[in-house]
């Protein structure tokens, strides 16, 4: 029996009707590029969140995980009262499953019980949140009998992630713990939201994804997030396109011109961060991973030096290991903390940990927490 099944007997006295299951990500690379239409290529992770879930007839909804074991209940035509504008009355970690419930028409539906586990790392950048709303979404679109494909059910996400618990993110978290594939990586546009499989082969070339929890937690839905969000809105209005999708390296000149020296720096993450996506997918395909590394490598730099989103614990981590014998790292996800990943020979990996583990003593930072990550198939109904 899983810990969300066991969790749902002991809360709510019954037997669940059945478990789903969705997984945490890493992005391999292009970051802060999906909210400006471009592209992305995360993949998801082997930590998944469960969900046990079974019905009621009071048309409620009640949530409750292993990590708050008090339940929260609404009834399920109220969701529209408290998303967006009454969601602080929610505890904070409920308004990701109710938001999905929100997000998914929950009013007037049959209601629910759902107890949750999880063992993705809260904060670490992995997508925890990404892994609940999916975990919540493919569960009700049985139960409710949506009929919604994975497009639809990664935007209820990343909907209840915007308004339910007020985070501006973009669409690529949801779509990758959706769509995830063994041993590939989702090539994502995130504009027309086609996605392609694009096989990454790690293991047959000798490779380990190691990610470095720098242990530095984060909340997209506070600060930086957003203002770099709004500063790639701004260069976009200023060079008069949609989004900065529609421009290219090629544009960069302009654009030096035409703004501030911050505002031009953030276009310029962005733009070369498109262009590094479509190299590396191009890369894999052609060479295979062990050629991606300088990529990783730029990418890094680029979100160190121009979009400014990196702490020192990230750039410790980076440059311990690539001194260890790292082909390629950066750091992953929104930035502000959380983990880098680390493209490592399987030879080198005790190597890495150590290294990055002693340039933190070093660094007087707390120890990172450092393990491998397999790219793994993503949310489906377990039983
Ligand atoms: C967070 C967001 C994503 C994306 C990344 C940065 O993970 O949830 O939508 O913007 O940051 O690439």
């Amino acid at each position: 029996m899983t810990d969300a099944a066991r969790l749902f007997r002991d809360t709510f006295g019954s037997e669940p009707s059945g478990t789903w299951s969705a997984p945490g990500r890493a992005n391999l690379i292009g970051e802060h590029t999906d909210y400006n239409d471009g592209f992305v290529l995360p993949f998801a992770i082997e930590h998944r969140t469960r969900v046990a879930l079974g019905t009621r007839d009071d048309g409620r909804i009640r949530v409750v995980s292993t990590f708050d074991t008090e339940p929260v209940e609404v009834a399920l035509a109220e969701l529209d009262t408290f998303f967006p504008e009454r969601r602080d009355e929610i505890p904070e970690w409920a308004r990701y499953p109710l938001g999905v419930a929100w997000a998914l028409g929950g009013a007037g539906r049959q209601g629910v019980d759902l107890a949750f586990s999880s063992d993705v790392p809260v904060g670490a950048g992995l997508s925890s949140s990404a892994a609940i709303e999916n975990a919540t979404a493919v569960a009700l679109d049985d139960v409710w009998q949506l009929g919604l494909d994975r497009v639809d059910l990664a935007q209820a996400g990343r909907r209840a992630e915007n308004d339910a618990v007020g985070a501006p993110t973009g669409i690529m978290d949801q779509m990758a713990s959706m769509l995830g594939r063994a041993d590939a990586a989702i090539f994502l546009d995130c504009r027309s939201l086609d996605a392609n499989v694009v096989d990454l082969g790690f293991a047959a070339a000798g490779l380990d994804l190691v990610v470095i929890d720098t242990g530095v937690t984060h909340a997209h839905s506070t600060g930086g997030y957003g203002e770099r969000r709004a500063a790639c809105e701004r260069g976009a209005a200023i060079m008069g396109v949609p989004a900065l999708r529609d421009l290219s390296v090629d544009d960069l000149p302009r654009a030096q011109e035409l703004m501030d020296d911050v505002t031009f720096r953030r276009v310029r993450h962005v733009v070369t961060e498109n262009q590094r996506v479509l190299d590396t997918v191009r890369t894999l395909r052609e060479e295979g991973p062990r050629a991606i590394g300088e990529l990783l490598v730029a990418s890094h730099s680029s979100m160190r030096d121009d979009f400014e989103i990196s702490v020192p614990e990230l750039d410790t981590a980076v440059e311990a290991a690539l001194g260890a014998g790292a082909i390629g790292a950066r750091m992953t996800g929104g930035g502000f903390g959380g983990a880098a990943i680390a493209l490592v020979p399987h030879a080198e990996v005790p190597a890495v940990t150590d290294a990055a583990t002693a340039a933190f003593a070093a660094s007087g930072f707390a120890p990172p927490t450092i393990f491998t990550v397999t790219p793994s198939p993503g949310a489906a109904r377990d039983a």
